[in-house]
């Protein structure tokens, strides 16, 4: 593969490509306000290359109040003056272009935050004036407009509508958001906000940004046909409608926008890629990873799948079909900022409802917090292995774990804040990585970090484990180097083995994968073994264990 300025000239670099997420308020800290920001990302190139990356995704820098961790964008053509500038951005694309790893910007279509100008200047017009069409207000139902004007959910607090005088507004309307009130959801009808989408695009394309990663790519488009429809009379729950006519999500008009976005996309050279998350029935994300919309749509089934051998084949089996069927890559991911730690999920007993676990802080039942990461390990190896594109989040290739007790006036999530408490949120996968095994903030940056770091960090951190042969950061590094030489066609072949706990696949070039997900020691087949995630006892693979061979 040749290489220019650092980057390989193969356009199609992202379809077996491993990209390591970076949730940037989390990574690294320069200037020392507890907030991590860029300079903290360029400062950690050397840390990000020796993981041999294609490409990093910058989860949201924009300006934002934080209402959402960042989801709540101010402006999204500025970098959050706490996190840096936009010579700071172009600084970090280009250390990181320099040393041949590509960069993803995450782009928030579905809302902007309350603080946007756009939203200000809503806000402060009259009912019906064309600054209020950019949302999506309304006057509410009941003898004096004082009831929400439908029956639709929101994702973070009960009703999808807030009042206008939440925010001051002297009209009688409400505006509708599917996340939180500080969260409102654009017009997608309004041709104005489609063009503001594709500036911001081409904003950051031009910027030399790669990819983008598209959030609740599914809810753009909603049905405001007058009169708007009820939820309740809904025969089914949304996303799951198989045709593309629900009220809020997953509708086909959606489709369009991307295609337009796909022209934009395919007039960069090399073209600009992008990811999709979208929560839709599996059976419709194919329409979102075609070559004329987004390309890409993460596959989330492994985040919730049992670590066993049945569901982990047919999440492999499911995915590589789907993909097929558009010419799209697979995206196999075991965790992001919205999801508990991994290494957690397998640490704690299958019985253990872990919402639950979560909300008493982690006190109810152990974790084991060896088998969790040895588990967590294995089945990144696993799927490393795999045909298609590989998602880390940060912080996993140390095999870390949930911070389970950030006591409750340090909350950020809304979804603790805004749900009454019933469910304790995301922040405990979202805690500052600890780089260093002791001193101040385990060498995040020199301020308190604006999630407490508990005291276990520093056993987890970069330089605990780093030259340490045995340790998930280490194990990580050699399965991504080999990975990039082993790569070749996207096929896999499946092998029986005599164990049901026990999954063995290949690629055509002879590169095989074996997992031992649970029980006995398994005999290790012929072959000369390339990377085992723990050692082998007596030629044998013991439980919780991936080894990769060549046959
Ligand atoms: C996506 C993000 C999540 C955010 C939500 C609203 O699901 O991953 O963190 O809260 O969208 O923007």
């Amino acid at each position: 593969m040749s290489l220019s300025h650092g980057l390989s000239t193969d356009k199609n670099w992202w379809r077996q490509a491993a990209i390591y997420q970076i949730y940037p308020r989390s990574f690294a800290d320069a200037d020392g306000n507890g907030i991590g920001d860029l300079k903290g990302v360029t400062s950690r190139v050397d840390y990000l290359k020796s993981l041999s990356l294609d490409a990093v995704w910058l989860s949201p820098f924009y300006p934002s109040a934080l209402a959402d961790g960042g989801y709540d964008v101010d402006d999204y053509r500025n970098v959050d003056p706490k996190l840096g500038t936009l010579d700071d951005f172009d600084e970090m694309l280009a250390a990181l272009h320099n040393v041949g790893i590509r960069v993803f910007v995450d782009i928030v279509p579905n809302h902007s935050s309350n603080l946007h100008q756009w939203f200000k200047d809503a806000i402060a017009s009259a009912p019906g004036s064309a600054e209020r069409n950019r949302y999506i207000f309304r006057d509410g139902r009941g003898a004096n407009g004082e009831l929400p004007p439908t029956d639709w959910p929101s994702h973070f607090a009960p009703s999808a509508w807030t009042h206008e005088s939440v925010w001051g507004g002297e009209g009688n309307q409400w505006y509708m958001h599917w996340f939180a009130p500080e969260q409102p959801d654009w017009n997608w009808d309004n041709p104005e906000v489609e063009a503001d989408f594709l500036a911001t695009l081409k904003f950051w394309a031009d910027r030399g940004v790669d990819g983008f990663r598209i959030d609740v790519a599914h809810a753009l488009k909603k049905d405001l046909s007058e009169p708007l429809r009820m939820r309740a009379t809904m025969e089914y729950e949304e996303p799951r409608d198989l045709n593309g006519t629900g009220i809020l999500m997953d509708r086909n008009e959606v489709l369009e926008v991307y295609k337009t976005w796909r022209t934009l996309f395919n007039s960069y050279d090399p073209p600009r890629v992008a990811v999709a998350e979208a929560n839709v029935h599996p059976s419709r994300l194919p329409l979102y990873a075609s070559e004329e919309t987004l390309g890409q749509c993460f596959d989330f089934r492994f985040i919730d799948a049992t670590f066993d051998s049945a569901s982990f084949k047919h999440c492999v089996t499911d995915s590589l079909e789907m993909a097929k069927k558009n010419n799209s890559s697979t995206t196999w991911t075991l965790g992001n900022h919205d999801q508990m730690r991994y290494a957690t999920k397998q640490g704690l007993h299958p019985v253990v409802d872990r919402d639950e676990w979560l909300l008493g802080n982690g006190t109810s039942h152990p974790v084991d917090f060896e088998i969790g990461t040895q588990c967590s390990v294995a089945a990144n190896v696993f799927i490393l292995a795999l045909p298609g594109c590989t998602y880390i989040y940060q912080g996993d290739e140390l095999g870390i774990h949930e911070v389970a007790d950030i006591p409750e006036d340090q909350i950020q999530d809304p979804i603790y804040l805004r749900n009454h408490k019933k469910a304790k949120g995301r922040d405990g996968a979202r805690v500052p990585l600890p780089w260093t095994r002791a001193g101040e903030n385990f060498g995040f940056g020199d301020g308190s970090p604006h999630l407490p770091q508990p005291e276990w960090f520093g056993s987890y951190s970069v330089e605990a484990e780093d030259g340490v042969p045995e340790s998930p950061l280490e194990i990580f590094r050699k399965a991504l180097k080999l990975r990039r030489e082993l790569q070749c066609a996207e096929e896999i072949t499946w092998h029986k083995t005599s164990r049901e706990n026990v999954l063995h696949f290949s690629r055509p070039n002879g590169w095989n994968c074996i997992t031992n997900f649970k029980g006995g020691r398994y005999p290790m087949p012929k072959g000369e073994v390339l990377l085992t995630t723990q050692p082998l006892v007596d030629g044998k693979i013991p439980s919780g264990t991936t080894v990769w061979f060549k046959a």
